[in-house]
C-alpha cells in the first residue's frame, strides 16, 4: 500500500512517526506532533503558532490546513477561519476538533475568493506543488485588497529556492513522488514580486521564519 497524506494523518493521530524522503536520498522525520497540536506542542511550537495566529486579524483561509490546529485556534478566538486540504483525514480531523474545513485542492474554486483578510501557508506550505510563484499567485487571488499572506519560510540560506522531489514514508512503506519547494527567507521577496505581492516583514521566532506579504498594488496609507 502506498503512503498518502491520509496515511500520514491517521498515523499522526495515533502518535506514530512518519518521514519525508527526498529523491537525493535524505530522509527527515516529519513534525507530526507539532501539526497535531495540543499537549504534544513544545513552548517553541506554541510561540510560533501564536505568531501566525496574531497576524490573522480577519477572515482567514488556511491552505493545506492538515489536522487543523491553526484553523481551530483562530475559530476559538472568534476569527472566522476555513481550512482547505486535499486529504480527507486532515479535513475530518479539523472538523472533529471544531474547525471549519473543506476537502479541496487549493487550486480549485474556493469560497470568498478575493475577500480573505489572511491567507495562511503554515509549516512550509509555500512549497506545495513545487512552484512557489504559482502558489503565491493563487494566494494573491484569494486575498481581499488589503489582506495579507502569512507564510512560513526556511531560514536564510544560500539555497534560495530548492525544488525537490519528495514522498511520504513510514517505517515500512513509501508513497508516490511529488514536487515540493523549500523557500529561504531571503529568497521570499523575489518570489513574492513575481506573484504580484510584496514582503512587508519576516519575523524570526525561535529559529523559524514567518513572512507577511501584501498585494503590491495595495499601499497602506
Ligand atoms: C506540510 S503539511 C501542512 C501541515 C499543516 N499546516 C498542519 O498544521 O498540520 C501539507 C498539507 O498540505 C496538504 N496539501 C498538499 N497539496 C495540497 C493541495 N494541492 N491542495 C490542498 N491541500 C494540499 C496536505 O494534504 C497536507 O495536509
Amino acid at each position: 500500500m502506498s503512503v498518502t497524506a491520509d496515511t500520514l494523518f491517521h498515523r499522526a493521530a495515533a502518535g506514530l512517526p512518519c518521514w519525508i524522503g527526498d529523491s537525493d536520498g535524505s530522509r527527515e522525520q516529519l513534525p507530526t506532533a507539532r501539526w497535531m497540536g495540543g499537549t504534544a506542542s513544545t513552548p517553541e511550537d506554541l510561540r510560533a503558532d501564536q505568531a501566525m495566529i496574531s497576524r490573522c486579524t480577519g477572515p482567514t483561509i488556511d491552505l493545506g490546513c492538515g489536522p487543523g490546529r491553526l484553523t481551530e485556534a483562530l475559530a476559538r478566538r472568534g476569527v472566522s477561519a476555513l481550512g482547505v486540504d486535499s486529504s480527507k483525514a486532515a479535513v475530518d480531523l479539523t472538523i472533529g476538533r471544531g474547525g471549519n474545513a473543506v476537502l479541496k485542492d487549493l487550486f480549485e474554486p474556493l469560497p470568498e475568493t478575493g475577500n480573505w483578510s489572511c491567507v495562511l501557508l503554515a509549516d512550509g506550505n509555500i512549497g506545495i506543488g513545487g512552484d512557489p510563484v504559482r502558489l503565491l499567485r493563487r494566494a494573491a487571488d484569494l486575498l481581499a485588497p488589503d489582506g495579507a499572506v502569512i507564510a512560513e519560510v526556511d531560514a536564510p540560506s544560500h539555497h534560495g529556492i530548492r525544488n525537490r522531489t519528495v514522498r511520504w514514508e513510514t517505517d515500512t512503506m513509501v508513497g508516490d513522488w511529488f514536487a515540493w519547494s523549500s523557500v529561504s527567507a531571503d529568497a521570499t521577496a523575489s518570489i513574492a514580486d513575481a506573484a504580484g505581492l510584496q514582503v512587508v516583514d519576516v519575523a524570526p521566532i525561535d529559529g523559524r521564519y514567518f513572512a507577511r506579504m501584501t498585494l503590491r498594488s495595495f499601499t497602506n496609507s
